[in-house]
């Protein structure tokens, strides 16, 4: 297969995820990198080999480059999307889609006017510890998944992001920052959801701005820090989500499913390592263990999926879903159905009652299973 050629808007801090891994996808060719910051973007392209960088419009013009990636903060991203289909080309773009319904509606009425697809990330549902999870749940060995409890909290960036703003502006926040990683890797177990109810919090106006390791100011915080909330699937399940950028520490699990069968624990659902951990029910184990939290029997499954594949594995399975003319598994349907759970979460909280999602999505194909060494296949 002739590999996509891409080119990349927005060299920050998250490209490295990226072009770390980006060579062992075949599918695709980094052959641009652009940035407001052409000097950035420059000394992105030396670090990796990169034949051309330089500025939006001259990666918008180029006519070999099919597929375009948009690495903006948030409150880019509609822009910039829309941009890159105005341009005639694929988009994948970072979390979120895009920051309100209006804007993704937009994209998708454009998207589909010039016959064009959009998938969007996180794609960490695609890597090793997350399609073998999937795969254990797939094959019975919980029974019939009846709920899950999926978190991510942590005391947020501001001690090491170098461009802290964006994260604490509409279209941050752990909402949309952290909440696309559980949402989607819920959508991957359970498929389509129904409606939500959800309480947010905010523990503070202002939170202090950090510079090389020093106090210099405050940062203005315009988003809840704090999100709890319930999802109802179509199949009937139902799961418990948190994430927070107002907890220090914490014990929780990343991602638990709960089965008539058993429980199974997944490793974090924002990176691409660890493995899954299964604790199947025996009906002569009536034992409660609830002292030490995660007592019991315990097993750390192998990994039927390859994990080394890097945030990469995204662009890689939107390029295979270009050539073969397939929806991608992180198409916009998916992104959209994502984004509204999340922004009913939000207007659950203010309104006092449950949400009805009113889009819908399919549940991801699964991918084929792939020892350490063999490829990976999107088919
Ligand atoms: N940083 C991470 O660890 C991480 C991890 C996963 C996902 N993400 C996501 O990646 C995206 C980018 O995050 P980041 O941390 O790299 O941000 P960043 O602020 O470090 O980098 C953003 C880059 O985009 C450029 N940019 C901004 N507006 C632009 C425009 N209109 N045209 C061209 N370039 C523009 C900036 O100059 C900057 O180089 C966000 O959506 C974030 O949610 C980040």
């Amino acid at each position: 297969m002739e590999p996509v050629r891409v080119g990349i808007i927005g060299v920050g801090n998250v490209l490295d995820q990226y072009l770390a891994r980006a060579s062992m996808h075949d599918e695709i060719s980094v052959d641009f990198l652009a940035d407001l910051n052409v000097e950035a973007a420059g000394k992105q392209a030396a670090q990796y080999d990169i034949p051309k960088y330089g500025s939006v419009e001259e990666l918008l013009s180029m006519p070999e480059i099919e597929m375009v990636a948009n690495f903006t903060p948030p409150a880019f991203h509609a822009s910039v999307t829309a941009q890159i289909l105005q341009a005639g080309k694929h988009v994948f773009t970072e979390k979120p889609f895009a920051t309100s319904l209006t804007e993704a509606e937009e994209l998708i009425d454009l998207a589909r006017e010039k016959g064009l697809k959009i998938s969007s990330a996180p794609a960490t549902l695609l890597g090793g510890g997350m399609q073998t999870s999937r795969k254990l749940v797939d094959d019975g060995f919980i029974g019939r998944p009846l709920s899950a409890v999926a978190t991510f909290t942590c005391r947020g960036f501001e001690t090491w992001h170098p461009n802290i703003d964006p994260f604490y502006s509409p279209g941050g926040g752990p909402l949309l920052d952290l909440g696309p990683y559980l949402v989607s890797n819920l959508l991957n177990i359970f498929g389509p959801a129904k409606r939500v109810s959800g309480v947010v919090s905010r523990s503070s106006e202002t939170r202090p701005r950090y510079k090389d390791g020093k106090r210099v100011g405050e940062i203005q915080v315009q988003v809840p820090t704090h999100i709890s909330g319930n999802i109802e699937f179509k199949s009937g399940a139902v799961a418990t989500l948190i994430t927070s950028w107002d907890i220090w520490n914490a014990s929780l699990p990343f991602m638990e499913i709960y089965g008539t069968q058993g429980v199974l624990s997944t490793p974090h659902t924002a990176f691409y390592a660890g493995e899954p951990t299964l604790r199947r029910g025996d009906p002569r184990d009536l034992t409660n263990d609830w002292y030490p939290p995660h007592g019991g029997d315990w097993r750390t499954m192998p990994l039927t999926h390859r994990n080394d594949v890097g945030r990469a594995i995204g662009l890689a399975e939107l390029a295979h879903s270009i050539r073969h003319s397939e929806d991608s598994r992180l198409d916009m349907d998916f992104a959209y159905h994502s984004l509204e759970i999340l922004l009913a979460l939000e207007k659950s909280s203010a309104s006092g009652s449950y949400v009805e999602i009113e889009s819908t999505c399919r549940r991801p194909a699964a991918l084929p299973p792939a020892g350490a060494d063999d490829p990976i296949r999107f088919d």
